[in-house]
Parts: C-alpha cells; sequence; structure tokens
C-alpha cells in the first residue's frame, strides 16, 4: 500500500495547463506499462442516464485497458453528485443498475475492479469536513468548470453542494489512495484541487512517516471529442447520444435523424461540417480507420449512404458489448450482488483511511 506512495511528481503538473497534463499524461502512460502495480486508479461516472458512445470512446475503453494493464481500479458511482445541479435524483436505482450493466458489458471485471456507491460509504463522505478545511472560498469560486456547470444548470440557486462537489471528488479519489485518475479535460481543475487538498493534509498533519496522502495524478485520455447526432457534444442530457444498451433498430432511428448538411459531397471538416464530421469520425472510430478514408469512400454518394455506413458500423462494433449486456440484464440479483461486494470493499478501504486522518490530526476520535 505504501509504494503506492512512492510516486514522484514534477514541477509541470503543479500547472493547472492541459499541455502539461498532456505531457506528464504520456510520461506516466511509460511508468503504467512498467509497473502497473504501482497505480491504483479512481474514476466515475454521476448516474444521470445511460452510458453512451462518447463515454465510451472517451473513457471506458481507457479504463478497461488500465485494468488490463494490471492497474487496480476503483470505479465510483456518484450517485450523491447527481444533486449538485437539480433538486431530485430521477429514477436513481434504475440508472445506478444501468452503470454497472454498462460497465460489466464493455468489459470492466468487478473482481479487478471496485465499483461502489458514494451514498454507501459513510467514511468517505467524512473526509469532506477536513478537506474543506483546507481550501478557501476563493479557490472554490474559481473553478472554471464548476463556473461553466452553473452557467447551464437549471437550478435558479446554486446549492451549497455544487459549490462543494470538487472538495467531495478529492475525497472519492483519496479515500482509496488514487493515484491516477484517467478523466476528460473538463475534470482536470477538480484533480487539481485534490492535488492541493493532498498536499495541504500532508503538511499540515504530519505522520511521522510516511504521509496519509498520495498526490494523484490527471491521466488524460488521447479521445477526440464526440459530436452527437446534433453536431453539438455527444451528451446524455443533450438527447443527441447514442447509448450503449440501445437497440439496432434505435440506433438506425437516432442515426436516421442526424443532423447533416446540404452539401452531397462526404468530406471530413470537424470545424466547417459538424455535423457530417461528427457521423463520419463515429464510423471512424468504430472501424477503427481514418476519418478521411470513411468519408472519401462515400464521396458524393451524399448523407444517406453516409448514414447507412455510420448505423452499420456502431451496430457492428455495439453487438458484442449489447449481447453481453443484455446477458447480464437477465440477472439482476448478479448485478446487486456486484455493487454489495464493491461496497463492502470500499467501506473497509475507507475506514481505514479514515482511521489513519484522525489519528495524524490528533486527538480526532
Ligand atoms: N465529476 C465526474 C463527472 O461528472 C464524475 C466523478 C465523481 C468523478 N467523482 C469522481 C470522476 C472522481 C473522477 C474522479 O463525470
Amino acid at each position: 500500500m505504501n509504494d503506492l506512495l512512492d510516486i514522484t511528481t514534477t514541477a509541470a503538473t503543479d500547472a493547472i495547463g492541459t499541455s502539461a497534463a498532456r505531457l506528464r499524461s504520456a510520461e506516466l502512460e511509460e511508468r503504467i506499462r512498467y509497473k502497473p502495480g504501482r497505480f491504483r486508479v479512481l474514476t466515475g461516472d454521476r448516474p444521470t442516464g445511460p452510458l453512451h458512445l462518447g463515454h465510451y470512446f472517451g473513457t471506458l475503453h481507457n479504463r478497461v485497458r488500465l485494468q488490463d494493464l494490471g492497474v487496480e481500479g476503483f470505479l465510483i458511482i456518484a450517485d450523491y453528485q447527481v444533486l449538485t445541479d437539480r433538486d431530485v435524483a430521477e429514477r436513481l436505482v434504475e440508472y445506478v443498475e444501468g452503470l454497472v450493466l454498462d460497465y460489466l458489458a464493455v468489459g470492466i471485471d468487478p473482481d479487478r475492479t471496485t465499483i461502489f456507491t458514494h451514498s454507501a460509504i459513510p467514511a468517505l463522505n467524512q473526509l469532506l469536513l477536513p478537506f474543506l478545511s483546507l481550501v478557501s472560498v476563493a479557490e472554490l469560486n474559481r473553478n472554471p468548470t464548476v463556473k461553466d456547470e452553473i452557467a447551464h444548470s437549471r437550478q435558479a440557486a446554486v446549492s451549497g453542494l455544487m459549490f462543494t462537489y470538487p472538495a467531495h471528488q478529492a475525497a472519492d479519489i483519496l479515500f482509496c489512495k488514487g493515484n491516477l485518475v484517467p478523466v476528460g479535460q473538463d475534470q482536470l481543475p477538480h484533480v487539481e484541487l485534490t492535488r492541493t487538498i493532498a498536499r495541504r493534509f500532508n503538511e499540515r498533519y504530519p505522520t511521522g512517516g510516511s504521509p496519509v496522502f498520495p498526490v494523484p495524478d490527471a491521466l488524460l485520455s488521447a479521445a477526440p471529442l464526440l459530436l452527437g447526432t446534433d453536431g453539438s457534444k455527444m451528451s446524455k442530457s443533450r438527447g443527441n447520444a447514442i447509448p450503449l444498451g440501445a437497440s439496432a433498430d434505435e440506433t438506425a432511428r437516432l442515426i436516421r435523424a442526424a443532423r447533416t448538411d446540404a452539401d452531397r459531397h462526404i468530406t471530413y471538416d470537424p470545424v466547417a461540417r459538424p455535423g457530417v464530421a461528427g457521423l463520419v469520425l463515429l464510423a471512424a472510430l468504430c472501424q477503427e480507420r481514418d476519418p478521411h478514408a470513411v468519408a472519401d469512400e462515400i464521396g458524393a454518394a451524399g448523407a444517406a449512404a453516409l448514414k447507412r455506413t455510420v448505423t452499420e458500423a456502431v451496430n457492428e462494433f455495439l453487438a458484442p458489448i449489447r449481447a453481453r449486456r443484455t446477458e447480464y440484464a437477465r440477472d439482476p440479483e448478479r448485478v446487486r450482488r456486484v455493487l454489495r461486494a464493491g461496497n463492502e470493499r470500499a467501506n473497509a478501504v475507507a475506514d481505514e483511511t479514515l482511521r489513519e486522518v484522525r489519528t495524524a490530526m490528533r486527538g480526532m476520535y
């Protein structure tokens, strides 16, 4: 466990800059291949709907890759975090169990990756209290991702949870001493805050031995931004996504309704033709081909031919994932067992970390 802490960091990661994080990520990739056992991955999702192709190419396949390289994983279903931008978490059981199905279907192995929920791990949540004491209101106020989410929130007022959830996310990462956080660019400010909290805790509460927390690194995946069927970012809440669990017919329907443009000749030009380029990219990712080659092959055949190609590519790609998902869905008790076992394990880890935290803070019971 302690050698998880034994990861030296470079000055480059002190900058929030994406390019620094990219450089650092390349360096980390090398170390992961060399010694996967030194790393512990923590990532997660909010249970706000089914996962889709954007998640797959953005993060899921990267999680499975790290798992298969031999990195131990923790996967949080962040149910409390749902309440950051809405009053009530709707259809929670359905979405939580749906996430577990999506994870299992894409190849997450619950024996190697601990799948758990926020709300079942009291000791994780308690870490939020000392962590909040380590950050200033001004720091919370500066978080660009939170600012953006507040701008898009459907709530009239900003809740305290919206304002403080990045510190809660630090607890998600640090409760299990995660030192590797594979995320998209929008999550970098949260990882930066987590690093700050880990450093400050270790400085303020020295143990005499090794520090309580590792200073975790973000691992940026090289995935391109996947566009939805309306030409804007593929997103659960925008109704423009192709869910992993959708049927082949639903997929055909979603793609048929996708927005294209009046130019019959198909090209790959993400800036000038986002709708067409989004579809081309989808086919290219599913077929592991170059998007320009996909566009050239369709050429003058037009948008209808493009949509046929994309539908076929997506359905073929997702067929084995969907078959596994259907198989697991037949056994809901198994899904619940996976969660129960994950929560039990996460609780044991969280209790131990909280014990170390209280000891380091001296006098806390
Ligand atoms: N905020 C993340 C998202 O919206 C989900 C999340 C919760 C998370 N806790 C995390 C991601 C910890 C990485 C690490 O996608």
